[in-house]
């Protein structure tokens, strides 16, 4: 069944939309179509928060509220969903407790940010049943820039507002939206536009496949964190949009014995507890990757489909030796993900071949993972090198060593020089972590660019490899880190 009208809610009721412009954002409809200036446009890339919006949608029975980029967000990726903006919160000209915490505090001054960092917080108000913390607050806030207030009473704010238990309009008719919203989930495949220009989302698997082998030339749009910018920074002419957003068989996230599967189109946000269940580093890599509201929307299939070389998930994945699933039309193969980069923005993926999965083992016995993410920020920035070591370790000499680099290479990559350096050292002979270090420069002639220098990258992907041979020795992550520590004891016996 095909539906041609775009549906989501908007203050309890229905919006259909039956023509727009495949590659038209989400703000843009707001501000040009709905009026809704309230949401703010400040960097149109996903980076200052100004144009938060939440999104509501069903996750095993209940109500999930998001905060989402709308400037880098598709206006077609809200079929199926509730939009909630800054004008929709107040409750018949009573302000709603976070925008009443935000004013008794003095949480504004020029008050061009004040509307994201309302949804950022409006969002937590729903999420964190009741109990936040400061450092919670922070994270949640480390997509929206704020100029002039200064943080401290916007985080203020945000503790006054969201301790307690939420008790709003929207708890109180959270009953009738998550009805109205099931009503909507018709599974139905969308297609608005024509054969030369359209947005789709189909609803299944098989739709997809099909759509896709007939349009391999459109362009497939999972949370649009990467394919938003190509809009708004690069101005693509995008006439063919396949989202695939809605395909349930893709959203899943199964655990087998020995690890994880992963749908295509699982967010970041959602891949979280799993991934980060295999080893501490990978959660806290993940705290950092771009900001709630960018992990809100990212998924793990675009991560690794946009084959960046500094994306943070492929190097961690390929040192933990997973493996990616990729369906063109009725045909399904499997690759280690190491061997789907090519070369610079070049995958082994055929047109109209889509990723499905991603398979992702868990840490055998005996075996230590790390994973370091070098920014020049703490939050919200990308990754100038990303390490990621797995080192199989048996009385205290190392075995099996798989080291993986991001942002070293045209593609994220295999350290074969290292690895070959690291087998069969004995974690004891200090001096040989060294010459395993050194080995980087045998593996790795890296760029510079805006981020980083080829002469840090090097040092410092060096430098990763004694840190990383020291912690597995045992030196405490308190010794060998400022940020990220380790609450685990697990130095290698
Ligand atoms: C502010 C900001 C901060 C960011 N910070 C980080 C960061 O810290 N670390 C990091 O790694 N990245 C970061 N990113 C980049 C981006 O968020 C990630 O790469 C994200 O995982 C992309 O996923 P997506 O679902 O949004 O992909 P999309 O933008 O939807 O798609 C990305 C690419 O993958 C293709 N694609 C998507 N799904 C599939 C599929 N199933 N099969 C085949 N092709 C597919 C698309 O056609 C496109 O080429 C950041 C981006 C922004 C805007
Ligand atoms: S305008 Fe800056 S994140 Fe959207
Ligand atoms: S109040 Fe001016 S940018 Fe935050």
């Amino acid at each position: 069944m095909t539906r041609n009208a775009l549906h989501f809610l908007r203050l309890g009721r229905i919006v259909r939309l039956d023509r727009f412009p495949p590659r038209t954002t989400l703000l843009d409809w707001l501000r040009l179509q709905g009026r809704s200036t309230g949401t703010k446009e400040g960097c149109a890339e996903g980076d200052c928060g100004a144009c938060a919006v939440v999104v509501v949608r069903e996750r095993a029975g209940r109500l999930v509220y998001e905060p989402v980029n709308s400037c880098i967000t598709l206006l077609g990726q809200m079929d199926g969903a509730e939009l909630i903006t800054v004008e929709d919160l107040a409750d018949d000209g009573t302000l709603h407790p976070v925008q009443a915490a935000m004013a008794r505090q003095h949480g504004s001054q020029c008050g061009f940010c004040t509307p994201g960092i309302v949804m950022s917080l409006f969002a937590h108000y729903h999420d964190c049943n009741g109990a936040s913390s400061r450092e919670r607050i922070n994270d949640v806030l480390a997509g929206n820039l704020c100029r002039c207030t200064g943080y401290r009473p916007i985080v203020d704010a945000g503790l006054a507002a969201c301790n307690g238990g939420a008790d709003d309009r929207f708890t109180r008719s959270a009953a009738q939206r998550l009805a109205a919203l099931r009503a909507l989930d018709d599974a139905s495949d969308l297609v608005v536009g024509d054969d030369a220009s359209f947005f789709a989302a189909p609803a299944s698997e098989q739709s997809l496949a099909r759509l896709y082998a007939q349009h391999p030339d459109a362009t497939l749009v999972a949370g649009a964190t990467d394919v938003g910018l190509w809009i708004t920074k690069k101005l693509a002419a995008i006439e063919k949009v396949i989202h695939v957003g809605r395909v349930a068989e893709l959203a899943d996230i199964a655990e087998t014995a020995d690890g994880y599967e992963f749908g295509a189109v699982v967010s970041l946000a959602r891949a979280v507890p799993a991934l980060g269940s295999i080893d501490p580093d990978i959660a806290e890599v993940l705290r950092r990757f771009g900001s709630i509201q960018v992990r809100a929307c990212g998924t793990v299939g675009g991560n690794i489909a946009n084959g960046s070389p500094i994306g943070d998930l492929a190097p961690m994945l390929i040192a933990l030796g997973a493996t990616v699933e990729l369906r063109h039309g009725e045909q399904i193969r499997r690759l280690p993900l190491e061997d789907f980069f090519l070369d610079y923005g070049k995958q082994d993926r055929k047109p109209g071949e889509f990723v499905r999965r991603l398979i992702v083992p868990k840490l055998p016995p005996n075996t230590h993972f790390r994973a370091y993410k070098i920014t020049k920020r703490v939050d919200e920035d990308i990754s100038a090198v990303l390490a990621a070591f797995c080192l199989t370790v048996t009385g205290g000499r190392i075995g099996e060593a798989k080291v993986a680099f991001g942002g070293m290479a045209g593609i994220p990559k295999r350290a074969k020089a290292v690895e070959e350096n690291l087998r069969g050292l004995s974690l004891g002979d200090v001096r040989r972590w060294r010459l395993a270090a050194d080995a980087v420069n045998e593996d790795f002639t890296p760029l510079t660019d805006l981020r980083a220098s080829a002469g840090y990258r090097s040092r410092v992907a060096g430098n990763l490899v004694v840190k990383a041979l020291a912690e597995i020795a045992g030196a405490k992550s308190e010794a060998t880190r400022i940020v990220d520590r380790r609450m685990v004891a697990d130095a290698a016996g």
